[in-house]
């Protein structure tokens, strides 16, 4: 279990939000209003999609919670959205939100469509009807800009790479659509994601762009970052970031038991192949059941350079591909007679399923329990003349 001091309020509010209307109002009044409304509006600020006006503007957004009110300023332009506390200021609009049903439309489940517009009051400046049509424009495109930050966040993983700059979709890689065949179903839980590889290498103020891409598509996620070097720790409302290397067990057992269990585990860290190796034995049995555990970039399974061989497959678990590979026949395992005592016998007994994609592996973990085929199946084909 994740403690909430390294999320502050924002754990107890996500599990809530998908449970009754009264857990909600409870874990509103566990971290109070304030925390509360800071929790939304750092999630707000996180969703801008910076499609908002060329000219800055401002609006002024009020949110309601049980006769209290906190008032919050927003500075909106292309490029970014910036909130102040207090309000309206010179805001032309005041947008007056429920807190719980804002908090609601960002993390709740199912939440798919744009939802019915909040209450929303202009300031109409005393001026003549074609200069109000001028003043006003940027002030909606403003108002536009905030509702959709308000609304259910953008899902299309391959655009929410492009906007963040992870290289996961475009140019090198193409793996959004395998990734989001596979996540779909835990988009709306309150996953914890870890991914192996902030990004950015040594310059300690680049990287994260997939760990935002994670924190935008599941709205309910807690988002994990690892590197070998130091990053920010916190990167965003809902992303925190750990310096430890991925081929050191000591490290990854004891981040995996102050953060984990995950849901999802991605490596997209060095790629060599030992380390590859290492992250998996250590971290597989950290991921919950029904969770997944991603490998990126297998191909350096026939890179010389990074610990592969041309003949990867055939490898033994020596290279990433090497080790796929006998999963697959780890999870046959009681097709023929294994004793599972071997090394791997954890993940024999926890892989369901291993979907190979090009440069791209999802193993499914789960209870590999199945009876083997009966023993009064013929082990040799029905005899057919
Ligand atoms: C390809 S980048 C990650 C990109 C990021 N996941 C994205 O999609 O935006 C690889 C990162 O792995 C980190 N890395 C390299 N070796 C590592 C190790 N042994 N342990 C942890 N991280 C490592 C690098 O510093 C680099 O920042």
């Amino acid at each position: 279990m994740v403690k909430s001091s390294h999320w502050g309020a924002v754990e107890p509010l996500l599990l809530a939000v998908g449970a009754r209307d009264e857990e909600l109002l409870a874990a509103i009044a566990g971290v109070g209003i304030e925390q509360a409304s800071a929790v939304a509006i750092g999630e707000v600020l996180a969703r801008y999609g910076a499609d908002g006006p060329w000219d800055p503007v401002q609006v002024h957004l009020r949110l309601h919670h049980d006769g209290r009110f906190t008032d919050h300023t927003l500075r909106i332009d292309r490029r970014e959205m910036v909130a102040t506390a207090g309000g309206p200021g010179d805001a032309s609009v005041t947008v007056t939100y429920e807190l719980r049903e804002l908090l609601a439309q960002l993390f709740g489940p199912g939440a798919d469509a744009r939802p019915a517009p909040p209450k929303v009051e202009f300031t109409w400046p005393q001026t003549s009807i074609p200069e109000l049509a001028q003043r006003m424009h940027p002030v909606v495109q403003g108002l536009d800009a905030l509702l959709a930050a308000c609304s259910p966040a953008e899902t299309d993983l391959g655009r929410l790479a492009v906007r963040f700059g992870s290289d996961k979709w475009g140019g090198v890689h193409w793996y959004t659509r395998h990734y989001e065949r596979h996540m779909r179903a835990l988009r709306d839980a309150p996953v914890r994601v870890l991914e192996i590889g902030v990004g950015g290498y040594s310059d300690n103020g680049a990287g994260g762009a997939s760990l935002r891409m994670w924190q935008q598509y599941f709205r309910r996620g807690l988002v994990l970052g690892l590197d070998l070097f130091r990053k920010p720790e916190v990167l965003g409302p809902r992303i925190r970031t750990l310096q430890g290397d991925q081929n050191d067990p000591g490290q990854l057992n004891a981040l995996a038991k102050e953060h984990g269990p995950f849901d999802i585990v991605i490596d997209d860290g060095s790629h060599v192949n030992e380390h590859v190796r290492t992250s998996f034995d250590t971290l597989f049995p950290y991921v919950r059941e029904g969770g997944l555990y991603v490998i990126e970039d297998v191909q350096t399974s026939y890179w010389p350079g990074y610990g592969g061989t041309p003949d990867a497959a055939a490898a033994g678990d020596g290279t990433t591909l090497g080790l796929m590979t006998s999963l697959v026949d780890l999870m046959h395992h009681r097709e023929y007679a294994d004793d599972g005592s071997g090394p791997r016998s954890y993940a024999a007994d926890h892989t369901v399923g291993v979907h190979h994609y090009h440069n791209l592996v999802f193993v499914e973990k789960g209870r590999n329990n199945e009876e083997p085929t009966p023993a009064w199946i013929p082990r040799s084909p029905f005899p057919t003349a």
